[in-house]
């Protein structure tokens, strides 16, 4: 059985990969090679990949694709999308190029509040701890000014901070539930300093208020750390056209179509099974976009999931309404990004994609990701009322099958081209290959 080692990430790269291939691989050296493969020739690309994290060994690659033709709030958009899902950035340049001649898409930022927390655990009186943070609040925001400084001066910092009661829910818990304008950075480190220098000077402080006791004075900080879940950082897009413009697919009437996007959106907002996969389908478009632009998907996963079920039952993220014979389809949801700091000015990939967008404000980039939801949704649900999730799928797939069968470029090609005019299931492409192989 492998021993478990100490100080691995003190040894080198070289060193790391060799003790991992012989005790985790049955071929080490195919392994190494295997690794290697996939560093960086440019050596300082390679470094610079190597200092992201701890214990790197190799990259791990994802396509980045660009969906064109996004008209959004009438300026054209080349949007980059990191992802490994081979129809998403082709349903994403779908839908760009169906709303480009009716409009495109119109978004709207709501709001811009990011918010982070000091839990603490406080025994005593309610009315004096209240007290208490009036008369600390002004030293709060002091003692944070030299974290502050630079934010405020670009117009952003702390909006506000309050004292909340959570002992109902737990005992002896309290909270200062702080809100923040960060402007362009997605602000998790600026966020994270004041709140921890929040705790330092309420702990501090704690001990020379004179209407303490000793066990009041006694405040118990838990931890200081940001939400990911940002109702108020909110971004709206929506695209519209009269149902007359709409064209479902080929057997249907256009009001027919628009009807069902309807019950198709309305089905996943009462039914959370439906819910789940629906919104799934609009973070294909939202993560490679965000993956893309160098932000924090996890950050955005958490944030936009419970989103979806701040009102009870987890529901759908878009919406969709015929009013006055116009087909309405839009979405509505929290994105907390950040055009500057973190991997924006690291990754030479994500500095490109941020220039292929224009160098967006952070909330331009809100609604080009918000768009990216939408468009994705929208495509998804289209194909699933219309022919089926599967024909568009497969023939998006149909590469990958080949390659797994190791077809060559000329079977690759002979093959796609008979697949633009039959079915793409798995069997009838392995059945396809065989056939044309065995005439050979
Ligand atoms: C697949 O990645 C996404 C879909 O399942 C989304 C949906 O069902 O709406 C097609």
């Amino acid at each position: 059985m492998t021993q478990p080692i100490e100080g691995f990430s003190k040894l080198t790269k070289e060193q790391k990969i060799d003790w991992l291939t012989t005790h985790y691989t049955t071929d080490p050296e195919a392994a190494k090679a295997l690794l290697k493969r996939y560093w960086n020739v440019a050596e300082d690309v390679q470094q610079l990949h190597d200092e992201f994290i701890e214990n790197t060994i190799t990259n791990y690659y994802l396509p980045l694709g660009i969906a064109p033709n996004f008209l959004i709030n009438n300026k054209l958009y080349a949007i980059p999308m990191a992802i490994e899902e081979s129809s998403v950035v082709a349903a994403a340049s779908k839908a760009a190029k169906f709303w480009l001649d009716k409009g495109g898409f119109k978004t709207q930022v709501l709001g811009t509040e990011k918010i982070g927390q000091v839990h603490f655990m406080y025994h005593g009186n309610k009315e004096r701890l209240t007290a208490f943070f009036e008369q600390v609040r002004p030293k709060l925001l002091s003692d944070a000014s030299a974290i502050t400084k630079n934010m405020e001066k670009r117009g952003g910092g702390i909006n506000k901070i309050e004292l909340r009661d959570k002992t109902e829910a737990l005992d002896h818990y309290y909270q200062l539930h702080c809100t923040f304008e960060t402007l362009d950075a997605m602000g998790a480190n600026f966020i994270n300093s004041c709140l921890e220098q929040f705790a330092k000077t309420l702990k501090a402080e704690a001990q020379s208020f004179p209407l303490f006791s000793e066990e009041e004075k006694a405040i118990e900080i838990v931890m200081s750390i940001l939400s990911n879940y940002v109702p108020d950082c909110l971004v709206r897009a929506e695209v519209s056209c009269p149902v007359d413009e709409l064209k479902g697919g080929s057997s249907e009437s256009s009001r027919q179509f628009a009807e069902k996007m309807v019950q198709a959106v309305n089905i996943a907002k009462v039914e959370p099974h439906r819910a789940v996969t629906h919104n799934k389908g609009i973070m294909n478009g939202i993560d490679a976009v965000v993956l893309a632009t160098g932000n924090d998907f996890r950050a955005v996963e958490a944030g936009i999931h419970a989103y979806a079920s701040k009102d009870g039952p987890y529901t759908s993220l878009t919406h969709a309404a015929i009013e006055n014979g116009t087909f309405k389809f839009w979405i509505e949801l929290p994105l907390a990004l950040g055009t500057i700091g973190g991997l924006t000015s690291l990754h030479p990939l994500v500095k490109l994609a941020m220039e292929i967008l224009g160098k967006p404000s952070a909330q331009e980039l809100m609604q080009i990701v918000a768009v990216a939801g939408l468009a994705q949704n929208f495509a998804a649900v289209r194909s699933l009322v219309t022919t089926g999730i599967q024909e568009g799928h497969m023939k998006m797939h149909l590469l990958n099958i080949l390659n797994q069968l190791g077809a060559t470029e000329d079977e690759k090609k002979t093959l796609t081209h008979h697949f633009k005019k039959h079915s793409a299931t798995h069997n009838a492409v392995v059945e396809a290959f065989e056939k044309l192989r065995s005439t050979k």
